[in-house]
């Protein structure tokens, strides 16, 4: 049993984001290095950034790379001859995922894609703080960031214990400015990774006690008149950092593989590629199926239909293929002799429903 560790301080609550010049008191000399949400390039975050500190905006269009991480690490050091003694990320899982990554780079050296596997890192990362403005990934609070290295086709995060962050905030009033289908596919993300861990094979006792509990808030957000109240923001927060600490411990199942295969060949994003596997999720997950459609109708939002109809036999090849990779949900979820039941016909014939 692997020893657990979760984030080790977090700051939770409306109006909490204007600390983050207190957090970073004792850490003046040096530079901080910003990374933010393309999102709010227009906005005025009112950050605490000094002259000496380096700022990037983080382009969310795509899912972190490995060349992209690289990039970074080389833009610091163009302007930079010495380690930052600060790492906040601002924004959504993308952004999240992409500090948490810069920073382990920073201090390990090489390239990001040495990193991608359990616990390769070797050394803990820069001092970071993570900031997010969308809840649902858990990119908050998990020991992984994901990045796709597209010389290799792998997607695989530095999955370790130092990828945690050091500090979170947790302030409701970033999200307001969500677009409502937007913080559903997200919100989502966390009701579907807690209720695959919960029917998996590999069950942790404490994992489930949280995913037990992320379910719960989820349920009562968007099982409400408005998901985006301000109580039900609150709460989407807490939910996600729960969904989030669970996945420390446990495993995904079949809708994240299913999902991950949209990403690869489609170019889906990843929580609304999981938002549209759940068309087809009926017989792996049949009470969830059911209260996801439920949710989603309750709250109005459009999930995009068909996107697997049409496709060439070369496609389908290519989408079995980037679904059945990913064996270790697959076995947590059907066993060990998966591909006995998710045979190329099968995958293609879920996709299909999709
Ligand atoms: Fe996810």
């Amino acid at each position: 049993m692997r020893n657990s560790k979760n984030v080790s301080k977090y700051l939770i609550g409306k109006g909490t984001f204007s600390q983050l010049a207190t957090l970073l008191a004792d850490r003046q000399e040096g530079y901080h290095v910003y990374l933010i949400d393309i999102f709010f390039e227009s906005k005025n975050l009112n950050l605490p950034k000094r002259n000496e500190d380096v700022l990037f905006f983080v382009d969310t269009a795509h899912e972190p790379t490995t060349s992209y991480i690289n990039e970074l690490r080389d833009q610091i050091f163009a302007k930079k001859t010495n380690l930052p003694t600060a790492i906040i990320g601002v924004g959504g899982g993308v952004t999240l995922d992409t500090a948490k990554a810069v920073s382990n780079l920073l201090t390990n050296g090489g390239q990001a894609e040495e990193y991608q596997g359990w616990d390769l890192v070797k050394k803990a990362g820069i001092y970071k703080i993570g900031i997010p403005t969308i809840s649902g990934t858990g990119a908050e609070a998990s020991r992984t960031c994901v990045m796709t290295n597209y010389k290799t086709g792998l997607k695989l995060g530095m999955n370790s214990e130092f990828t945690i962050y050091d500090q979170l905030i947790l302030d409701h009033e970033l999200t307001q400015t969500v677009p409502r289908n937007q913080y559903f596919y997200t919100g989502m993300d966390t009701y579907i990774h807690s209720f695959e861990s919960l029917a998996g094979r590999h069950r942790h006792a404490l994992s489930d006690a949280f995913s037990i509990q992320s379910i719960e808030l989820s349920r009562q957000i968007f099982d409400s008149a408005d998901m985006m109240t301000e109580e039900n923001r609150e709460k989407m927060m807490v939910a996600s950092y729960l969904g989030g600490a669970s996945l420390a411990n446990s495993f995904v199942g079949v809708v994240h593989p299913f999902s991950a295969g949209l990403s690869v060949v489609l170019g889906t994003h990843h929580c609304i590629a999981n938002c549209i596997t759940m068309r087809a999720m009926e017989e792996f997950y049949p009470k969830e199926y059911k209260e996801f459609w439920k949710m989603a109708e309750k709250q109005k939002v459009t999930i995009p239909e068909g996107i697997c109809r049409n496709l060439n036999a070369e496609q389908y090849q290519k989408l079995y293929d980037s679904t059945v990779i990913h064996q270790v949900p697959l076995k947590n979820a059907l066993g060990e002799n998966f591909k006995e039941i998710l045979t190329l016909e099968k995958v293609t014939e879920v996709f299909k429903k999709m």
